[in-house]
């Protein structure tokens, strides 16, 4: 067993871009994988194990070395600040992260509430823009927060911009463009897996591409 190369694959709408990227690098794996509800699948004739799990945790997988690589988003990595090796920008699930709020709102508060679910990541910034906020973490549906009055501020993942819209708010910063990225953990990447190296030229070609 332990000639299969394990690859954290977050769960959700990066899963299905991501297959189609392997799909695409001439990875034979079943289209069934997609609507699967198992959380480990191997794929014997390409010796390739998928785990899949919360995008949040993917870094995880991989720092611990469960997972020899991983596909996560930019805004996890930011985030977590875990011990792994970024390899290749696979340009899929492109967002960014922004400052949000109900229109026409000033922070005049000696210390705004600010929800999100990158804690980390919305200290920096509010820091670097010398401003004092209090972070409230929340785990999902963030715009709720400048509408229910729990916060003046969010800052959260902006893709279409639809959820912004819909809930009547409007950005007030751009922070950073997000794609997903290949991931390894750094001890498999020294040892030169030709298999990891293999899918980074692979996947490199297909990305290059797109
Ligand atoms: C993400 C993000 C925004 C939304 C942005 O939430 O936190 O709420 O998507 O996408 P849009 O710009 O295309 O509308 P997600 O759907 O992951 O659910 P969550 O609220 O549970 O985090």
């Amino acid at each position: 067993m332990t000639d299969y190369l394990t690859i954290a694959m977050p769960k959700g709408r990066i899963f299905r871009e991501a297959v189609h990227l392997l799909l695409k690098a001439d990875y034979q794996i079943p289209t069934e994988i997609e609507n699967s509800r198992k959380l480990m699948i191997d794929v014997e004739r390409e010796k390739l194990r998928f785990i899949l799990a919360k995008p949040v945790d993917i870094p995880t997988y991989v720092e611990y070395g469960v997972a020899d690589v991983g596909i996560a988003g930019k805004d996890v990595m930011l985030e977590e600040e875990r011990e792994v090796h970024e390899l290749l920008d696979l340009k899929i699930s492109p967002c960014y992260i922004a400052v949000a709020g109900l229109p026409n709102t000033k922070i005049n508060d000696v210390m705004p509430k600010v929800a999100t679910k990158y804690p980390r990541l919305a200290a920096k910034y509010f820091r670097e823009q010398g401003e004092q906020v209090e972070i409230i973490k929340l785990n999902g549906s963030i715009e709720l927060a400048p509408i229910m009055g729990l916060a003046q501020r969010i800052v959260d993942i902006v893709s279409t911009g639809r959820t912004l819209k819909d809930n009547g708010l409007v950005e007030y910063d751009h922070i950073v463009n997000i794609t997903s990225r290949l991931i390894v953990n750094p001890v498999k990447y020294r040892l030169q897996d030709n298999r990891i190296n293999d899918m980074v030229v692979r996947l490199n070609q297909i990305t290059q591409g797109v």
